[in-house]
């Protein structure tokens, strides 16, 4: 089969294909054919910043073709979505099935990368929050996979105003279609009328300005891979809380609230209510290209790879 790797630390022409035998699930594991896989800002950092090169892992999602031993959930055929730890850019790929959830028979394998984990840590880091009905959301890379849904749960979870923060005022027809009241770019001097929310997924130098929209009383929930400090004297004046929000963390120790997530997301998708977007469809000898899109901040919505 065929798999993408990179051996060495740098930007996206560091990855290559080769040829490698099929792996065979072990215990609690299944082996899945590959349908679409997403290709996400924590992964892409990695080929640049990770200490030694590892597998490029993430969401992924396509049809069992052979169940490791001691499960009684999946079965051969049955279309399934998780997050996979080892090689994830393959032909096959090796789910846990901890990590392993069905696909609806209504969904393509495209839409379940593209809504159930981006949507889980989009539900998460809102429910974090604590929102209450009528406050406002401030999301930023709010064209982001994750983001772009986190604007459409804020609206659907009843905020009164949706504000999208963005890198660049191209984006703004995109994310105004998903349901953004107002759109701001970061450079500007302030974020307009200050919000009662804001999730961040940008982090480092952003995060003072995103503290500095809050209104007093405010919650800022950082959920990005980019680092940064905040200034407690910045949460102090104003009465506002910073939060951190890591959905495996929540998988791992709270799998019921994690199962009740993709239950929401998959019954809102049903609905016609939540909308993932694919930004950009690549096949997979095409991985560099795809990582050049993030890399480029380029996408609104999802970046998928279709073996
Ligand atoms: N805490 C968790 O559990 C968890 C889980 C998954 C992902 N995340 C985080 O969520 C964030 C968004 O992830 P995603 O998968 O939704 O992103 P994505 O679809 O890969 O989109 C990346 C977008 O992020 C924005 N961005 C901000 N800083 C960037 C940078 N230094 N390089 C490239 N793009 C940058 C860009 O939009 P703009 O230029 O418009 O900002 C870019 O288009 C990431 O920080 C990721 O680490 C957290």
């Amino acid at each position: 089969m065929r798999r993408i790797r990179y051996e060495r630390i740098g930007g996206p022409e560091a990855l290559f294909q080769e040829e490698v035998p099929v792996p065979e699930p072990g215990a609690g594991e299944l082996l899945v054919r590959t349908e679409a896989i997403g290709v996400t800002l924590p992964v892409v950092r990695k080929v640049r910043e990770a200490a030694r090169p590892i597998p490029l892992g993430g969401e992924l999602a396509g049809e069992v073709v052979s169940v490791g031993e001691g499960d009684g959930e999946f079965a051969t055929g049955d279309r399934v979505t998780g997050l996979c730890f080892g090689h994830g850019y393959a032909e096959y790929a090796l789910l846990r099935t901890a990590m392993a959830s069905h696909v609806p028979a209504y969904a393509t394998a495209r839409d379940a990368v593209a809504l159930v984990r981006s949507g889980a840590v989009a539900l998460g880091a809102l429910e974090a929050a604590r929102p209450e009905r009528g406050e406002s959301v401030l999301v930023t890379a709010a064209a982001s996979g994750v983001g772009h849904l986190a604007l459409q749960l804020a609206r659907r979870r009843g905020a009164s105003r949706v504000v999208a923060a963005v890198g660049d005022p191209a984006k703004a027809d995109f994310v105004r279609s998903l349901g953004a009241d107002d759109v701001v770019t970061y450079g500007r001097e302030t974020w307009g009328e200050p919000v009662d929310v804001v999730l961040d997924a940008v982090g480092g130098a952003l995060l003072t300005p995103a503290v500095k929209a809050l209104a007093p009383g405010g919650r800022l929930v950082a959920y990005s891979s980019g680092g940064g400090t905040i200034e407690a004297y910045d949460l102090l004046s104003g009465g506002r809380s910073a939060i951190g929000f890591q959905v495996a963390i929540v998988a791992r120790t709270r799998p019921q609230r994690y199962t009740a997530w993709i239950e929401e997301l998959w019954r809102l998708f049903g609905e016609g209510a939540l909308r993932p977007a694919v930004h950009a469809e690549f096949a997979l000898a095409d991985a560099a290209r795809a990582h050049a899109a993030i890399e480029t901040r380029a996408n609104r919505g999802k970046v998928v790879l279709v073996p």
